[in-house]
């Protein structure tokens, strides 16, 4: 036994040595070849590779790029972003590769964010999941697409932290946590690149917005973020070293400013934590204009802010063209050396020589491929699955969901039938007249037995200025001409006809995503009207949400009997609605998000600190922490989300209660479905260190199952907490686990959880 166990260790290594001089060669070969075709540029040919450009009108600021043909056939730019499809990326391709003086391929990005051209999930939605293999494949189905469409770069996965639910972009990252989102952004990552970046349908990822974007002041986009070191690294860093981990192929720097600086020309972000304690390898480009920014917030001129960018690490300027216009007088100045320009310059070729555009530039441009792998039923199919994982139940009073397949519907709301909205925020290539409105997807799902009676109800908005500032971007509110009193009355004649209402209210696509945050975060007031009337009705009222982030529901949790929060859901949006209204597939997700019950309460966060004078759920007193007019709790917390079954989770057990040094211990729970139906349910393990140096959190998640268990059916679920599980940071900033004692905290979410006790030695 024991010479086999040599001998299997003897193979391991040898091939390891053998991997690592693999490895070894390719880099060399790389470096020959890129330092070969350096030794051959311009000065104006090495600051070219540095300037990305977008072709054609603005994208998400203003547009600075003219004369795009003639700046490629001048070696004067290194990628083009914002245009698709294999036959104009051809194009664009041949002015480089057989215009240019050195015949330099360009890169081809695009903002692939939830799906390419089948629209998956909105990525908050997507988190709320918690099913890590799923996203991983929607980032796979997204990048075979992407690829097939020319492109092959995109600008995902976003990973920020956002703990303000104002904030528009909240609707594109993971939501609250630092462990959840390092899985996902982890998973994102090999979904885009696969396992070898030169295949057909590999894109390089581009991990965003670095760093600490999701932390603008009141929620406000591009705003002001100062935070301590110490939260930095323990809770807003983790997901873009955990994509950097997973060998992510770039970076991108983000709007707002850290410490003073801001992200784009900040030297601390881009070299000392992203290159020298991450060892990131790949390229760092700049977001929509960030280096020319620099210059709105007060640090310098546009030749200034360009020498500030480069020399704090940024390889690549979208759009700006300040690199392209300054950098050489930067040079022949003394403020920016050749070799910064070099190292720039040799990143953005490395990562073109990874991606094997140097072996074949039109790898992407199969105008056949194209036809065959977008937009295909297996796509679809797979998009429709994604959401349905992705919705939350919140509520189901008397069980009133799922529906019966048979008797009258009421499908009345803003939302119900509606093309417009359902893919979210984010979609360049998605066609919304493709989508699958509820209205649809209840007539293809309910049977025969059914009726469907609809009525619009409300407009999603009344407020003038509300939908002047949303229709400035993509016009997605169309308003009726009927009165608001008119719609209302033929909803509540029509309610009154039904055996139930299906409400469909909430948010359009653009009220999160760029630019797009909100200062009211409840229903706009034509549709709290609408509800309120359809509550008179007496029947029961289901209200099926659609929102880009956390929503203030006091009232509607108060009076509808169900809320389904289906987040946008894509193009298959009302087939997966559907299904998952009749129960054809039991809902499963939780909050990735903490729902506050009002603005005031923002931020609220399920992993806070306990402050020194902490206030204990459902009791008031004065001088703790709290508020006069509201308790400290969430209307729905972190991990929340109920199930057409139910579950019970017994205590952990845990299998020592003293461990030491670098030794772990498991964690068990046993949970039933002692409901009605088959079901999964997200088993959750939070920690708490009771005591440590600096003030730790009151639990924070570091581990998640998601289970699956038949109506009566009970299992062990195994936790192993490891030494980096105790792990936070210092004053020193260094990771440590400090001996002492710490809380295991089991359950379905993060405020319902029980509790066991373990020390570290
Ligand atoms: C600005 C956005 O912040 C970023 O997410 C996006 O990738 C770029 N514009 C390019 O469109």
């Amino acid at each position: 036994m024991k010479k086999i166990c040599l001998l299997l260790l003897s193979v391991f290594f040898i091939s390891a040595i053998a991997d690592a001089q693999t490895a070894n060669q390719q880099d060399a070969k790389m470096n020959k070849f890129i330092s070969d075709l350096m030794s051959r540029m311009t000065l104006d040919e090495k600051i070219g590779q540095l300037n990305l450009v977008t072709p054609g009108g603005a994208v998400t600021g203003a547009v600075v790029s003219s004369d795009v043909d003639n700046k490629i056939r001048k070696g004067q730019v290194g990628g083009l972003f914002g245009i698709n499809g294999p036959d104009k990326i051809r194009q664009a391709q041949d002015i480089a590769v057989k215009n240019s003086r050195l015949h330099i391929p360009l890169f081809f990005g695009l903002d692939v964010i939830h799906g390419h051209r089948t629209i998956f999930p909105i990525p908050l939605g997507l988190s709320c999941s918690w099913d890590i293999k799923m996203i991983e494949n929607s980032a796979r189905i997204a990048a075979t697409e992407a690829a097939a469409d020319g492109l092959n770069w995109v600008y995902s996965p976003m990973v920020d932290i956002a703990r303000d639910p104002r904030w528009g972009r909240i609707a594109e990252g993971s939501g609250e946590d630092p462990y959840l989102g390092s899985q996902i952004a982890a998973a994102m990552v090999r979904g885009y690149q696969g396992t070898d970046l030169k295949a057909d349908d590999a894109v390089m990822a581009c991990v965003k917005h670095y760093a600490l974007y999701g932390a603008a002041e009141a929620g406000r986009d591009y705003n002001t973020v100062d935070m301590s070191r110490i939260r930095m690294y323990q809770y807003y860093l983790p997901p873009y070293k955990a994509a950097v981990d997973a060998g992510v192929g770039s970076v991108m720097s983000s709007f707002n400013e850290v410490d003073g600086i801001p992200a784009t020309g900040n030297k601390f972000l881009l070299t000392d934590v992203l290159r020298k304690q991450w060892g990131f390898k790949g390229f760092v480009v700049s977001d929509y204009t960030s280096v020319s920014e620099m210059i709105n917030h007060g640090i310098g001129d546009l030749q200034t802010v360009s020498a500030d960018a480069l020399k704090a690490g940024l390889d690549m300027d979208m759009v700006s063209e300040g690199f392209l216009t300054t950098l050489k007088k930067s040079l022949q100045e003394g403020k920016v050396t050749q070799q910064e320009i070099d190292d720039a310059c040799r990143r953005i070729l490395e990562a073109k020589y990874k991606m094997g555009l140097f072996e074949d530039p039109y790898r992407h441009c199969d105008t056949m491929r194209a036809k065959t792998s977008i937009f295909t039923e297996a796509n679809r199919l797979a998009v429709r699955k994604a959401a349905e994982r992705s919705f939350v139940l919140l509520k189901n009073n008397n069980n009133v969901l799922p529906l019966k397949k048979s008797g009258t519907i009421a499908l009345i709301g803003p939302l119900a039938d509606n093309q417009r909205n359902m893919l979210g925020t984010w979609n360049i290539r998605g066609e919304y007249n493709e989508d699958i409105t509820v209205a649809q997807g209840l007539k293809n799902i309910a049977g025969n037995d059914i009726t469907v009676l609809y009525a619009k109800g409300a407009n999603i908005s009344d407020d003038s200025m509300t939908i002047a500032n949303v229709n400035n971007f993509t016009n997605e509110i169309v308003n009726d001409t009927r009165t608001p009193q008119q719609m209302i009355d033929e909803a509540v004649a029509v309610a009154n006809k039904a055996d139930v209402v299906v409400a469909c209210l909430g948010e359009a696509a653009d009220f999160t995503g760029e630019a797009s945050s909100m200062s009211n975060i409840g229903l706009q007031q034509s549709q709290e009207n609408l509800l309120h009337a359809l509550v008179a009705t007496g029947k029961p009222v289901v209200i099926v949400l659609f929102n880009g982030r956390p929503m203030t529901l006091n009232w509607e949790d108060k009076n509808a009997d169900a809320i389904l929060d289906v987040w946008f859901p894509g193009t298959e949006a009302g087939n997966a609605i559907a299904d998952v209204l009749f129960g054809n597939y039991n809902p499963s997700g939780k909050l990735t998000t903490t729902f506050p019950q009002n603005v005031g309460q923002i931020p609220l966060y399920y992993n806070h600190k306990n402050t020194g004078r902490p206030l204990h759920p459902g009791d008031w007193h004065k001088f703790k922490s709290d508020y006069l007019d509201v308790t400290n709790d969430p209307l729905f917390p972190f991990g929340y989300g109920l199930s057409y079954t139910t579950f019970s989770f017994s205590e952990p057990v845990l299998n020592k209660t003293t461990i030491s040094g670098n030794e772990g211990l498991t964690a068990t729970v046993t949970v039933t479905n002692t409901g009605n139906y088959d079901g999964e349910e997200v088993v959750q393990l939070y920690l708490h260190d009771k005591f440590a140096s600096i003030t730790p959190a009151v639990k924070e998640l570091k581990g998640f199952q998601k289970i699956f268990l038949k109506k009566g059916e009970s299992k062990q679920v195994v936790f192993n907490i490891t030494n980096n599980d105790l792990q936070f940071y210092n004053t020193d900033l260094k990771l440590v686990a400090e001996p002492g004692e710490f809380d295991v905290m089991t359950g379905p979410n993060s405020r319902d959880v029980k509790t066991a006790t373990f020390t570290l030695k």
